[in-house]
Parts: C-alpha cells; structure tokens; sequence
C-alpha cells in the first residue's frame, strides 16, 4: 500500500481543477494525488467528469483553473512542443474510445510509438508483437482496428500505452468493451506489467471488479471529488 497521506512526494500532483465545455462544467474544484507506481482507480457516475480528468492530468487538455505538477513540472503551464514530448516519453494513454490508428494494423499502431522514439522498423515489429501476446492479441496483429473487436482494439490500444514503459499509463475505461473473463486476463496483464516495472496506472471505470485491482480508489460527482478511499 502506497504511502500518500505521509511524507512521499506524489509523481502527479493536481489541485482545484475547474473545466468547463461550453457550458458544461465538467471539473469543479478536483483536486489528486498519484505516486509513483501506485494504481488509482477513479469511479463516477456517467458525465461526472472522469474523462475530462484524465485528459487535463495527462496533459491533453489545459484546464481553466487549477494546477497539475508532473515531477516538478507544471502541465498546466507548459509550452506545447515539452507537453508532448512529456506525452510521448512519460505517459501512455489509452483513451475511452480507442483512437488507434485506422489506416494501421495492430502490430503498427502498437509499433508506431517506438518509431517515433527512434527504434528501427524490425525492433518496433519485435516489441510490438511482444506486447500484442502479453494482451492475449498477437493472433490479430495483421488486421486494421475496423476488422477487429472493440475488446481486441482496446487490447491493442493497452499495448500501444504501455510499449514505450512510460511512467503513467492512464487508462479510460480499458474493459469497458470486455466480458469479465476476459477483463480478468486484461487487468491481470495490465497490472502485473505495471508491479514490475513501477508504473503508476490512473484508471477509470464503471466496474467494482476492476477498481479492486487498485490501491486506492477515488470517486467523482459532479466535478468534483466526492469519495476517497482504499479499495483493498
Ligand atoms: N467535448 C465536449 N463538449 C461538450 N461537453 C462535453 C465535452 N466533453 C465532455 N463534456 C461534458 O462534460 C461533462 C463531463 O464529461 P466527461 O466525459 O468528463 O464525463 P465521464 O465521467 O467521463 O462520463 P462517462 O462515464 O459517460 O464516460 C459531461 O456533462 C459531458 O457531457
Ligand atoms: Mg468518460
């Protein structure tokens, strides 16, 4: 059990998120910790605000107030071209509704974030298709995401954000297109990559199951954070 009310530093720090879409305030006063390689579920009802969350500490969106410190480091007021560098090396995500690459098979779109480090295209191939039978996909590694599941493309999706050995895999509701059997398998390989390599996984979801996974467990209404805890 991870130490956060104590002396540790956290990994990610954010505070009094507020951010609004239009009209819709999404964020209203959210305010998380996360440590290095601790794993963190965050609940909430539908709308409550949990993708919008995961998308300002991931430093994909700014929010409109508030703080988010990454190592010392403030998402919130970073220049563009280091947020994504910080994207690239540091973070892997896997986003609610897969984003994995159309025109790409699973094998290069699990490929594609080592290509962009620097790896040759024969490494990438190796890696990737390492990662593809750690979720239990190798078999669908020559077909493009329209030819797949949407449990196969989530799976692929979770072997793209973990193949580079990011920091923070944060992963928006990664079984929400599996059965348990197979979420099982997935949370299984999912966090036992994560123990042995120390990454520290944000993960939303609507499953008591999957949350269970986590160390600790936070749940959002209405922007906000209503419910703390540990879920062990
Ligand atoms: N791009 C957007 N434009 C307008 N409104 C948005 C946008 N994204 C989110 N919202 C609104 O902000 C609120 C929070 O949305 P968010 O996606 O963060 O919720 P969520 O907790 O992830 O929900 P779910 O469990 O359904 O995925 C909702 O009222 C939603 O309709
Ligand atoms: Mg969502």
């Amino acid at each position: 059990m991870s130490d956060n009310g104590g002396t540790a530093v956290p990994l990610l720090a954010a505070r009094d998120l507020a951010k609004a879409h239009g009209r819709t305030r999404a964020l209203e006063g959210a305010s998380v910790d996360l440590a290095a390689g601790e794993i963190l579920a965050v609940t909430g009802a539908s709308g409550s605000g949990k993708s919008t969350l995961l998308h300002c500490l991931a430093g994909i969106v700014r929010p409109d107030e508030g703080t988010v410190a990454y190592a010392g480091e403030r998402l919130d007021e970073l220049p563009e071209k280091r947020l994504s560098e910080l994207r690239r090396t540091e973070f892997g995500v896997v986003f609610q509704f897969g984003q994995l690459i159309p025109e790409l098979t699973a094998v290069d779109n699990v490929g594609l974030p080592l290509l962009l480090a620097g790896a040759t295209r024969a490494e990438a191939q190796q890696r990737a298709g390492e990662w593809l039978e750690r979720f239990g996909v190798r078999g669908q590694a020559g077909l493009r995401p329209g030819a797949m599941s949407g449990g196969q493309a989530q799976r692929v999706a979770l072997a793209r954000a973990l193949v580079t050995g990011p920091r923070i895999v944060f992963a928006d509701e990664p079984t929400g297109a599996l059965d348990s059997l197979a979420s099982e398998q997935v949370m299984t390989a999912l966090i036992g990559t994560a123990r042995e390599s120390g990454t520290a996984v944000l993960l939303i979801t609507h499953d008591a199951q999957v949350a269970a996974y986590a160390d600790r467990e936070i749940r959002l209404a209405d922007g906000t954070v209503a419910r703390a805890g540990v879920t062990a």
